[in-house]
């Protein structure tokens, strides 16, 4: 029994600690559609789950995914960047997931980029309600490098404190760069 998870199972407890049937969420990175199912599940029927891609062949096989699920009808699968997420998105969103890098199994150069990625975590904070959550999984290392990473970890750790609250988490003793678990939340005053 390991009680330390890995950063994307990290992510789906608070998924579930938080999301409600009836939300709406988004999916910020659908590639083969694991989390855009995962969430569909969490927000039931009438929810709703936005999910973003800028690969079609990502799309399609998340649309293979929630069909099989049966959930097409609470899934907005959407064939753009991430960074353009207030043109499909007109309604505050309890959790936001990032997964970021490259798509398993595709093309290793089509990955997230720092610019684009926090354009979209920017917006992000815009999008979600009060109680809401946005969650990122950073990759790094290997084929993803660390310029995403570093950028990323810059822009956090600038944003205003009185206003958000970031945390980071990772493990610090091991080899090949096991991905980083980013959590932020709004901070309300009484
Ligand atoms: C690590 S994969 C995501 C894995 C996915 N969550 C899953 O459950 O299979 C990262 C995905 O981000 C996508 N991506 C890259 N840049 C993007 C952008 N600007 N907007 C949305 N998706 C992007 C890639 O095409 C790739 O499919």
């Amino acid at each position: 029994m390991a009680y330390l998870k890995k950063a994307l199972l990290q992510a789906h407890e608070l998924a579930e600690k938080i999301v409600r049937p009836g939300d709406a969420v988004i999916d910020a990175t659908m590639g083969n559609g694991h989390d855009t199912l995962f969430m569909a599940d969490l927000v039931g029927e009438a929810g709703r789950v936005y999910a973003f891609d800028i690969q079609e062949s990502a799309v399609a096989k998340t649309r293979e995914r929630i069909e099989k699920a049966g959930f097409t009808s609470r899934c907005h699968l959407i064939h753009d960047g991430h960074q353009n997420m207030d043109l499909y998105v007109k309604e505050p969103v309890k959790l936001i997931i990032y997964n970021l890098g490259y798509l398993p199994g595709g093309d290793h150069n089509i990955g997230t980029r720092a610019e684009t990625t926090i354009a979209a975590v920017e917006k992000s904070l815009s999008l979600i309600s009060n109680d809401g959550l946005v969650i990122i999984v950073i990759y790094h290392g290997g084929d993803s490098g660390f310029e995403e990473r570093d950028a990323l970890l810059s822009y956090l750790i600038s944003l205003d404190c009185k206003k958000y609250s970031v945390m980071k988490t990772d493990f610090i003793n091991q080899i090949n760069c096991p991905p980083i678990l980013i959590a932020i939340e709004k901070n309300l005053k009484d």
